[in-house]
């Protein structure tokens, strides 16, 4: 691979744009058109694209197979040569050493050694940033247990399930405690439980003040979590901007209310017909979404006790990852970027690993914070077309993250009943 991009590198263009200091990506008419080998166009992956990345912001690049979505992360982590354009990350290019530093990157496809227990592969990892043996077996302990995979810490990476190759995956992009996260993909392969942690996990690490970059082609994914959108189809940009701005029905109202008495209603309805002719509202209970309903059954189901050797619900976010920018590792990352991009992984027998395993069991109390049980007793007047609806998750987390702290003391009481 390091072949074919130096070979890219003589055919490429590439400069950079210095930025404000709250930019952390910026791209302008950025282009990567690949060629076969007598130089003639293949494909146009990426086609005079210009966005950028703000400091704390959670960026969603969204598109259909095909798109350019990896080409473009891969631009951004420097394993790929722009043919054109400009592209700066944290003001430098992407291929500047200290920049590397910086970013952590879950590749689309996880190659891990598939000897190598889960332990072992993060500690692997951490050493390639230089981290001391005390540093790696913190930040290995924390990280496992955020991504509900403790249990499975002295198990091969090569029995694991896809999910699981997942999980593994961000704990990893989270070893160098980076300030940018790259993910491409995260919840590809996640059963839609394993889908809400990481939807969650992204969240908190807003709240950290990260920034991310998330690929996906799952519109949920994106919408659940992104400040902001990038559209892409054909290597082209074809929208972009806040989910607000792009969401919202300016047109229309809703207004959820409990269930009203009929006397309140007749009220109300009066009130509407006065105003509108009656084929121009609607009054309706609201649904919950089908992630919301999956989550209540299997919550259901898991009060049975099922065990399971899947991943586990996740734990709290990692101590040890910082808030705001900082720069903990001591050596280069770009080995560790070119391991991730697969380099060398013929020679180094390192495995994509398939998957073939049960439904992860997530505790119940984690269930429980994501439920909004008045859903149901609500009653929701629209007027002309529904406007999309929203979910605001912020009280949802507030309890996940106690809840979570409460499930680690249980743990920790189980362990010493045991
Ligand atoms: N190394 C390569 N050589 C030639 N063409 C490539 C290469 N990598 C990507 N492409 C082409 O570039 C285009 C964009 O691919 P890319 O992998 O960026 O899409 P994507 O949006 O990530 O798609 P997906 O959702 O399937 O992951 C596709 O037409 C693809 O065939
Ligand atoms: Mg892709």
């Amino acid at each position: 691979m390091a072949e074919i991009l130096n070979k890219e590198a003589e055919n490429t263009v590439e400069n950079t744009v210095t930025t404000a200091n709250n930019t952390v990506v910026e791209a302008i008419g950025l282009t990567k058109e690949f060629r076969d080998f007598w130089n003639r166009p293949k494909a146009k992956a990426v086609n005079d694209i210009d966005f950028t990345v703000q400091e704390g912001e959670i960026v969603g690049l969204l598109g259909p197979n095909g798109s350019g979505k990896s080409t473009t992360v891969k631009m951004l982590l420097g394993l790929l040569y722009p043919t054109a354009g400009q592209l700066s990350v944290f003001g430098k290019s992407p291929r500047d050493v200290d920049t590397k530093r910086l970013i952590g990157y879950l590749p689309e496809e996880s190659y891990l050694y598939k000897y190598l227990t889960a332990y072992e592969t993060l500690d692997f990892f951490g050493s390639l940033f230089g981290l001391s043996a005390e540093e790696r077996k913190k930040r290995t302990t924390q990280l496992l247990e955020m991504v509900g995979l403790e249990h499975a810490k002295n198990r091969p990476v090569g029995e694991f399930s896809k999910g699981m190759i997942r999980r593994i995956g961000l704990a990893q992009a989270m070893i160098n405690d980076p300030s940018f996260l790259i993910l491409d993909e995260p919840t590809s392969g996640l059963d839609p439980l394993g889908c809400r942690e990481v939807k969650d996990l992204i969240l908190m690490l807003k709240k950290r003040g990260k920034t991310v970059v998330v690929t996906s082609h799952l519109l949920s994914d994106i919408e659940d979590v992104c400040d902001r959108v990038v559209i892409l189809y054909g290597g082209k940009i074809r929208a972009q901007g806040t989910l607000n701005e792009l969401l919202t029905i300016q047109s229309t109202n809703t207004i959820t209310t409990p269930n009203l008495p009929a006397p309140a209603m007749e009220k109300l309805l009066s009130v509407l017909r006065s105003n509108l002719k009656e084929e121009e509202f609607k009054i309706e209970h609201p649904r919950m979404s089908l992630e919301e309903f999956f989550l209540d059954v299997v919550n259901k189901a898991q009060s049975e006790s099922i065990e399971t050797y899947g991943a586990r619900a996740g734990g709290q976010i990692a101590d040890y990852l910082s808030t705001g920018q900082k720069d903990t590792s001591s050596v280069s990352g770009k080995e560790l970027l070119d391991t991730l991009a697969g380099k060398g992984k013929e020679e180094e027998k390192a495995v994509e690993v398939k998957e073939e395993e049960s439904t992860p069991r997530i505790d119940s109390a984690l269930l429980h914070a994501l439920e909004d049980d008045s859903m149901k007793s609500r009653q929701e007047v629209n007027t002309q077309e529904p406007a999309a609806p929203k979910r605001d998750l912020s009280e949802a987390n507030k309890r996940l993250s106690s809840l979570l702290s409460n499930l680690a003391e249980e743990k920790d009481q189980e362990k010493d009943e045991e």
